[in-house]
C-alpha cells in the first residue's frame, strides 16, 4: 500500500486529493493547520522542520508520495505568509523528502502551483531571484514594500518560483527515479477562492477570470488529475505543468507553452 505525504489535506484540494489517494489504495499522512495526522505550520522555518521531523518518523524513513497542496491566497494578511507557505512550505518539504521518496516503490510527487504562475514570468517576476537563493527575508520585505499591489505579487510571484522550483529539479529527480510534477489549478470552488472573492480589493478581479469552460472547477476536478500523476499510468510524466484550468492559460498565452 503506498504512503503518500498531503500537505494543506484538511481543506479544498489537498482534501479532495486526499479522498482520491484513499480511494486509489494509498495510506495518507495529512499535514494542516488543524484536523490532520500531523498538525504543523509551514509558513515558518521552525514550523516546516518541525513537520518534516514527524513525517519522517511517522513514514520511517520511506514514504512512496508526496502532495503538496498547503497554500494561501491573494487577500492573505500579512501578506508575507503568502510566499512563505506557498513557495517556502513547498520547495524545503520537496528537498528534505527526495531521500526518503528515494526509498519509496514507484515514488511521485506532485506540487500544486497555478494558472497565475505564468501571470507573472520569471524574466518579470521580481521575487524570483530571492526565491531561488532561498532568502525569504528577502522575498518578504519585497512583499511588504509593494503596498496595494503586494497580495498578486507574493501570489503570482511565489507561484512561479514554485513552478521553476519544480522545473528545475526535474535533472536530479529523475535521476533519482522519483518522478515529480506540478498542477496548475484554475479558480477552484475552495474557502481560498472564496476568502478571496469576500475581499473587496480582489472580488471583481476573481469573479472577472472566467474561464472558456464557463464555470469554476470543483476541487475533485484537480484531485483526479492528481491521482492520475501519482500512479504508474504516468510513469512517463515528469517535469510537467499541468494545466486544470478550464482552458484560461491556452487564451491567456497561445503561443506559449
Ligand atoms: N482554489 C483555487 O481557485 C486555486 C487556484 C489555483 C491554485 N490553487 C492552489 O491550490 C492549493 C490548495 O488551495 P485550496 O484552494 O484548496 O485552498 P484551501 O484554503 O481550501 O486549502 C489550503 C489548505 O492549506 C492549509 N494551510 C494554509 N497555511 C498553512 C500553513 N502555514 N501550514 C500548514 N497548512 C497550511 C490550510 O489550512 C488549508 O487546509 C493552494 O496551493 C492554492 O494556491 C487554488
Amino acid at each position: 500500500m503506498p504512503c503518500t505525504l498531503i500537505t494543506g489535506s484538511a481543506s479544498g484540494i489537498g482534501a479532495a486529493a486526499r479522498q482520491a489517494l484513499l480511494a486509489a489504495g494509498h495510506t495518507v499522512i495529512g499535514v494542516d493547520l488543524r484536523n490532520a495526522e500531523i498538525t504543523g505550520d509551514l509558513s515558518s522555518a521552525e514550523g516546516r522542520k518541525a513537520v518534516i521531523a514527524e513525517a519522517l518518523a511517522r513514514c520511517g524513513g520511506t514514504l512512496d508520495g508526496l502532495v503538496l497542496c498547503a497554500g494561501l491566497g491573494v487577500q492573505t494578511k500579512p501578506v508575507s505568509l503568502v510566499a512563505s507557505v506557498n513557495y517556502f512550505g513547498a520547495v524545503e518539504l520537496l528537498d528534505a523528502l527526495l531521500p526518503a521518496l528515494q526509498q519509496g516503490v514507484n515514488p511521485a510527487a506532485v506540487v500544486i502551483s497555478s494558472v497565475a504562475s505564468a501571470l507573472l514570468p520569471w524574466d518579470k517576476n521580481p521575487l524570483a531571484a530571492a526565491c531561488e537563493a532561498g532568502d525569504e527575508a528577502k522575498v518578504n520585505a519585497i512583499v511588504n514594500a509593494a503596498g496595494e499591489q503586494g497580495g498578486n505579487l507574493a501570489y503570482s510571484g511565489s507561484k512561479n518560483a514554485l513552478t521553476v522550483a519544480v522545473r528545475r529539479r526535474a535533472a536530479a529527480w529523475g535521476k533519482a527515479g522519483v518522478r515529480l510534477n506540478t498542477v496548475a489549478p484554475g479558480a477552484t470552488e475552495t474557502p481560498l477562492l472564496q476568502a478571496g472573492l469576500q475581499d473587496p480589493r480582489y472580488s471583481e478581479s476573481i469573479k472577472n477570470f472566467v474561464a472558456p469552460i464557463a464555470r469554476r472547477a470543483d476541487p475533485s476536478e484537480m484531485a483526479s488529475v492528481i491521482a492520475f500523476l501519482m500512479s504508474p499510468q504516468a510513469s512517463f510524466v515528469h517535469g510537467a505543468q499541468f494545466y486544470v484550468d478550464g482552458g484560461v492559460d491556452a487564451v491567456m498565452r497561445p503561443t506559449q507553452f
